[in-house]
């Protein structure tokens, strides 16, 4: 250092620790403490995300009562309740139309209440009474609304009508469908793309009204 230089000289070891010596031994201690704490979280997380039974990875046992019979399954946790019917019990009136929950077609009863069975994991549905068109009618006499629907013409394709007379069933139960303006709220899940909707209106209005006269 020339003898005229009167910059401040840099800290030294002698007059306190460098800033790179406080980083390192900081650094060392920090190492030496989390450590051993990092590697047991990762061993833990790595045991949560071990599938905690071998069920998990493929096909299960479930049990569904539908239409008030017990039907024991093996399937894959992710099949569907609509799977599930027409897949493996070979119940193919609830229909599959958009697959997404947006038109209504495979509608059923849970427990009484209209779902969307493509929505619905067949898995979920243990333990609670499932409704399918199928079981609508008691042997050779048809529901109520089977009848209304018959009689009014309520299909021309057809295809959107398992799921529409469902939740008919459902909506005039609830006491949706008291006017023809909330009938088609109340109803509004359940698209037809054909022209048999004022049919079909005329059927849940008509049962509607024949269920409030009692
Ligand atoms: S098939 Fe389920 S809502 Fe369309
Ligand atoms: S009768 Fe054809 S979609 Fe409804």
């Amino acid at each position: 250092m020339h003898p005229d230089d009167q910059t401040p000289a840099a800290p030294t070891p002698a007059n306190g620790p460098s800033r790179r010596t406080f980083l390192k031994q900081t650094g060392g201690l920090l190492g030496v403490a989390l450590a051993p704490p990092i590697a047991s979280q990762a061993e833990a997380i790595a045991e949560k995300m071990a599938p905690a039974s071998p069920i998990l990875s493929g096909q299960t046992n479930v049990s569904l009562n539908i239409n008030g019979q017990a039907k024991n399954l093996r399937l894959e946790p992710r099949t569907t309740l609509l799977d599930a019917l027409r897949e493996n019990l070979d119940l193919t009136g609830t229909k599959k139309g958009c697959d997404h929950g947006q038109c209504g077609a495979c509608t059923v009863l849970v427990d009484g209440r209209r779902v969307n069975a493509c929505l619905t994991l067949a898995v979920m549905a243990q333990g609670k009474q499932i409704t399918t068109i199928e079981g609508l009618a008691k042997g050779d006499e048809l529901h109520p609304m089977q009848e209304a629907f018959l009689k009014h013409d309520g299909f021309q394709c057809g295809y959107c009508t398992p799921g529409q007379i469902m939740s008919g069933v459902a909506c005039v139960k609830e006491g949706h469908a008291t006017t023809d303006d909330q009938a088609r709220e109340w109803m509004s899940g359940n698209l037809c793309r054909c022209g048999a909707y004022p049919n079909i209106l005329a059927a849940v209005r008509e049962v509607a009204a024949q269920q409030a006269k009692g």
